[in-house]
């Protein structure tokens, strides 16, 4: 007897999951609204659980399972991929279990071992085109490598035309409600950007590829399941939509400038340099290191095409805040940028020469020299800062005639 039930999304499909409402760091990704780590039952003639959850939430989906069915009934656990916030309460499930099979991607088999250490023979691999006969119904497998782990796989259920799509299309986002459509649209849109700029980012050419394949494929998808937020029903196709459009980073008429400051002085600048993209018509966002997380930064780079990034320097080097976000978004791989360098210094400033280095290692294209101020800025320097601006805006809306 427990406290948690299971949702039923479909006559034979329920969430099973867990709502993590106080997770508030996700290995480093601000999740200021929590998290669900979602998992499912098909009742078919092979009852099959998809996924399981990360390892302190074993008790609540065991008895949110427990509401629909005695767990020991489950006979197929499939895990379309293997990070610990899916995987982490599996040792403890097949435990509790015992299905007769579990179904991973090779890649996923192999995770699996390296995760757990184990070498069960109940673990059967399957990749793109197989399928599994669940008496009744099938699922069918689609690997999604590297999207965003090389294990990554997507079940479909064509019975019921649902779309198991891991990390796929989720979002971080802990709510008692289950679809999208029970959701503000504005929420939906503003955490989905969030995970996808920080997870799928750097793996946008392969999004279109998976976008691609899932059009070719026909699939009649009614729900789209995924492992973390809400259910796709009513937003079907604006989440696909928006997620061909995140992978396709489209040069738009917005800039996310970047910076911290030890005294103000490259502060000043910061803004000075807002001035000049606003005069040539640049949606412009401040970000300031002290105030705003990396992720929520990441979020702004998304929707972005110009990353402007200004630092102070410290013993001959960018400052420590502003490198850190540099490494963080270079690993994102944002496309389609411009942008610029500026800073403050005191005796010879290699941090704006260092910074814009970084951003064309990141193929950001600089639309100026970096820009140096000695001390604090005076009106000369402050016109240079907005001159930078009016070129990063000017270069930005060359791309975009030019697209
Ligand atoms: Fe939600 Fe990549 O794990």
């Amino acid at each position: 007897m427990g406290v948690f039930e299971a949702v039923r999304l479909t006559d034979s499909v329920y969430w099973v999951g867990a709502i993590d409402w106080a997770v508030r760091d996700f290995h480093g990704y601000s999740t200021g609204r929590g998290s669900t780590y979602n998992a499912y039952l098909v009742m078919a003639d092979r009852i099959t659980l998809i996924d399981t959850v990360k390892r302190p939430f074993l008790d609540e989906m065991m008895q949110r399972i427990s509401s629909v069915v005695e767990p020991s009934g489950i006979d197929v656990l499939i895990s379309n991929h293997s990070e610990m916030d899916h995987t982490g309460a599996l040792p403890e499930t097949l435990r509790e279990v015992s299905p007769s099979k579990v179904y991973a991607s090779a890649m996923g088999a192999r995770a699996l071992a390296a995760h757990f250490h184990w070498e069960p023979d109940t673990v059967e691999t399957v990749g793109s085109g197989d399928s599994v006969d669940l008496g009744n119904m099938g699922i069918r497998f689609l690997e999604t490598r590297m999207l965003h782990w090389p294990d990554s796989m997507v079940s479909y259920l064509p019975e019921r035309r649902v779309l198991f799509s891991q990390d796929g299309f989720g979002m971080h986002l802990a709510s008692t409600e289950r679809f999208d459509d029970q959701l503000p649209e504005s929420l939906l849109k503003m955490e989905a950007a969030k995970y996808y700029a920080n997870i799928l980012m750097p793996y946008s050419q392969l999004v279109k590829g998976l976008l691609e394949k899932i059009a070719g494929m026909d699939l009649d998808i009614e729900l789209i399941c995924p492992d973390h937020g809400p259910v796709w029903r009513s937003g079907i196709r604006w989440i696909l939509e928006a997620w061909g459009s995140w992978a396709r980073q489209y040069p738009a008429a917005r800039a996310a400038v970047v910076y911290d400051t030890m005294w103000g002085s490259t502060g000043k600048m910061a803004r000075a340099v807002v001035e000049g993209l606003s005069s040539q018509g640049i949606s412009s966002r401040l970000l300031p290191l002290r105030e705003t997380h990396i992720s929520d930064i990441a979020t702004e780079v998304l929707e972005a095409s110009a990353l402007v990034v200004g630092s102070p320097t410290l013993n001959g080097r960018i400052f420590p805040s502003v490198a850190e976000c540099m490494s963080y978004l270079g690993g994102l791989r944002p496309a389609n940028m411009t942008g610029a360098a500026f800073g403050s210094y005191g005796w010879s400033g290699e941090a704006v020469t260092q910074l814009s280095g970084l951003l064309e290692d990141m193929k950001v294209s600089l639309a100026g020299e970096g820009l140096r101020a000695l001390y604090v800025p005076d009106d000369r320097a402050l016109e240079s800062s907005v001159e930078l601006g009016r070129s990063v805006g000017r270069a930005l809306n060359s791309m975009i005639e030019g697209d």
